[in-house]
C-alpha cells in the first residue's frame, strides 16, 4: 500500500488538486497568512508548498521560498508565480525532512496540510525549528486524530482510504509537538465542526 506523500495526487493528478483540495484549503490558508502580520524584509519558509495556493496571500514585502518534493505539484506554483508577477517568491524541489536551508535562517516557517502527509512527521518538526530563527514563527494548519478515543477510531479506520489520497488520520498532535521546545501562541479551529487546527509557534529568542 503506497504511504501518503507516495499518492498520485501529488504526481499524476496534480491538475485536479486545485479543483479538489485547493478549493477546500484556500480561503483558510489565506486567512492564516494575513493573520501573521508579516512585516516588511521578512523571510518565509513554506514546506510542501505544492501548487501553491497560499502564494498570492504573502504581501509582496515579504520574501518566501516554497519546497515541495513533487515537479508536478511545483509546475502550478510556477505558473501563478508568472501569472501574478509575484516577484517575492521562488520554489523549487526540496525534502521536509532533509531542509537545506541554514540553521536560524527564517522568521516564519509554515507547513499547511503537510505534516500528516510526510512519512516522519517528528523530523519534519525538527527541521522547521532549526531553519527557524529564534523568536520567529512556525505555522501549521492540518487536521489530527482527535484526542476523543471513540472520534479518534472512528476516524483512523478511513486511514487505509485516506493514505490513496494522500494523508493519514492517525497524527496526533502531541506525537509531533512533544519534541520541540515551541511556546504556543494560538491553537484553535476554524469553527467548531472544523476538522482543522491552526498552530501558531514561537521559537524562543
Ligand atoms: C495536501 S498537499 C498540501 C499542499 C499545499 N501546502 C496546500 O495547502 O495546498 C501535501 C503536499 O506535501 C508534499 N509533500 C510530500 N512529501 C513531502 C516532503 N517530504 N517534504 C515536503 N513536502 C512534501 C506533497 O508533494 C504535496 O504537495
Amino acid at each position: 500500500m503506497p504511504e501518503p506523500h507516495e499518492s498520485r495526487v501529488y504526481s499524476d493528478f496534480a491538475h485536479f488538486y486545485d479543483r479538489l483540495w485547493g478549493r477546500v484549503f484556500v480561503d483558510r490558508e489565506h486567512a492564516v497568512i494575513e493573520s501573521l502580520n508579516l512585516r516588511p524584509g521578512q523571510t518565509v519558509l513554506e514546506v510542501g508548498v505544492g501548487t501553491g495556493i497560499s502564494l498570492d496571500a504573502y504581501p509582496p514585502y515579504v520574501h518566501v521560498v516554497g519546497i515541495d518534493p513533487s515537479p508536478e505539484m511545483l509546475e502550478h506554483a510556477r505558473n501563478k508565480i508568472r501569472e501574478n508577477q509575484l516577484k517575492n517568491i521562488e520554489v523549487s524541489v526540496g525534502d521536509a525532512l532533509n531542509l537545506t536551508a541554514a540553521d536560524n535562517s527564517f522568521d516564519v516557517v509554515c507547513a499547511f496540510h503537510v505534516i500528516t502527509v510526510v512519512p516522519d512527521p517528528v523530523r519534519m518538526m525538527q527541521e522547521m525549528y532549526r531553519v527557524c530563527k529564534p523568536g520567529g514563527r512556525i505555522v501549521i494548519i492540518n487536521h489530527f486524530r482527535s484526542e476523543n478515543p471513540i472520534l479518534g477510531f472512528i476516524t483512523g479506520i478511513a486511514n487505509p482510504i485516506t493514505k490513496h489520497l494522500g494523508w493519514t488520520t492517525r497524527l496526533r498532535y502531541r506525537d509531533v509537538a512533544d519534541g520541540v521546545p515551541l511556546k504556543v501562541e494560538r491553537r484553535d479551529k476554524t469553527s467548531r465542526y472544523s476538522f482543522h487546527t491552526i498552530i501558531v509557534l514561537r521559537k524562543e529568542a
